[in-house]
């Protein structure tokens, strides 16, 4: 479904990501959207008027005493199909919640119809104040959606939930939030998610640090774009989101086959899991004493993705991840290729970073190189931009 031409008022409130939202601008275009901006007085100490005007290509007014023949907030509140807010900050979710009317903006919103969504941005502390959770609490009752904010570096040395988030995950989420979020419609997609263990005996494994958060984030941002998403999930440690199918593995011999089996019939594979390279020569039925632990013998596992990209039709997209802690992207573009797939998402993982954390670190890259550079970026946020890269690839 298009909604190309539909018009959406663009509100931006007073804090440092205000910056940000000219891109977010610049993509609501992209996707053929009418914007029109409008900022809080406190916002255009941080991007002028002038700035918003060359972008929208629009007339652009904060205050309701502006060319008040045209009566703007009711002409902007009736014209609007949707109502973006972003950033919204704590003192503006404050004065919606509120009812206030003391800016053009939140007279629009007080006036219009139209859809709201907010995308908060603050410092953590401000975020998690009881007085701004109540405000959004009252405000989502009432029917807006309000974006949970990222989790990351602000702009101080300070870090935690507040953050802006990129471009592509808002874009995502607003496509959603319109109902337009059918650039996976119908498509299959699998993924693999977790770490697979290698059994010693009944008691000890060789495993891995992943937790299936990075996979399970794939998951559900694929359903919300309209893929049939099947997940092949080993030992994960995160709550599985509703609407997903999943099959459950323990070992690389167990995900093999579930793979083998899926793979064909699968228009998208994202090989998330990390899976083990390495399990013992033999299993020991009894608990093994430990005496006679000295040594474990091993043989090599297959590589799983290698194993089916071998057999990739046309028209299937395949995404390997890669866990490096040096020479990343060297690494990376020899796994890419020598593994079959068309994207990969090289993880730093440097001191055991990533894994379990809400939070990544590392980069795309495609044959010809890096397509996008991750750092301390929400897993959803790489789960929408690694998606946004299958449909260009899908199309
Ligand atoms: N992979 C796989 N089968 C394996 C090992 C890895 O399918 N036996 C997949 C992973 O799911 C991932 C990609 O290959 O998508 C790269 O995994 P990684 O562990 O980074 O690379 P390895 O091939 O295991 O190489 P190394 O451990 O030597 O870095």
């Amino acid at each position: 479904m298009s909604l190309s031409g539909r018009e959406v008022v663009l509100g931006v409130g007073g804090g440092i990501a205000a910056y940000k939202a000219c891109d977010l601008l610049r993509r609501l275009q992209d996707h053929g959207y009418l914007v029109t901006v409008v900022p809080t007085p406190a916002a255009l100490n941080f991007v002028g008027k002038a700035t918003w005007q060359a972008l929208s290509n629009r007339a652009v007014y904060s205050q309701v005493w502006e060319n008040v023949a045209e009566i703007p907030h009711i002409h902007l509140a009736n014209n609007a199909d949707y109502i973006v807010i972003a950033p919204a900050t704590a003192d503006l979710i404050a004065r919606i919640a509120h009812g206030r009317a003391d800016d053009l903006l939140t007279n629009v919103v007080l006036a219009s119809s139209a859809k709201v969504l907010l995308v908060p941005a603050m410092h953590p502390q401000m975020w998690l104040n009881a007085a701004t959770q109540e405000n959004v609490e009252t405000l989502k009752r009432r029917g807006m959606v309000v974006l949970e904010p990222d989790n990351g570096r602000l702009t101080g040395k300070d870090s935690g939930p507040g953050r802006f988030p990129e471009t592509s995950r808002i874009i995502s989420e607003f496509a959603e939030f319109t109902g337009a979020s059918s650039d996976l419609l119908g498509r299959r997609v699998l993924i693999t998610a977790g770490g697979t263990r290698e059994a010693i005996d009944p008691v000890r494994f060789i495993g891995n640090r992943s937790s299936g958060k990075q996979g399970f984030a794939l998951a559900q941002a694929a359903a919300a774009r309209g893929a049939l998403v099947h997940v092949i999930a080993a030992n994960v440690s995160v709550p599985i989101p509703e609407g997903i199918e999943v099959s459950w593995v323990e070992s690389a011999k167990q995900m093999q086959s579930d793979l083998e089996e899926r793979f064909p019939n699968c228009d998208v594979l994202i090989m998330c899991a990390a899976v083990a390279d390495a399990r013992p020569a033999q299993v020991n039925e009894q608990k093994i004493k430990k005496d006679s632990l000295g040594s474990l013998s091993l043989v090599a596992t297959p590589d799983l993705l290698a194993t089916v990209a071998a057999s990739k039709k046309q028209g299937q997209v395949i995404i390997a991840f890669a866990a490096e802690t040096s020479d990343h992207i060297a690494q990376a573009q020899e796994k890419l290729s020598k593994k079959g797939a068309d994207l990969l998402y090289v993880n730093d993982v440097t001191d055991g970073a990533v894994f379990g954390s809400d939070l990544t670190h590392g980069s795309i890259i495609d044959h010809s190189g890096i397509i996008a550079r991750f750092i301390e970026s929400s897993k959803d946020t790489l789960a929408h931009e690694l998606l946004n890269q299958v449909v260009l690839r899908l199309s």
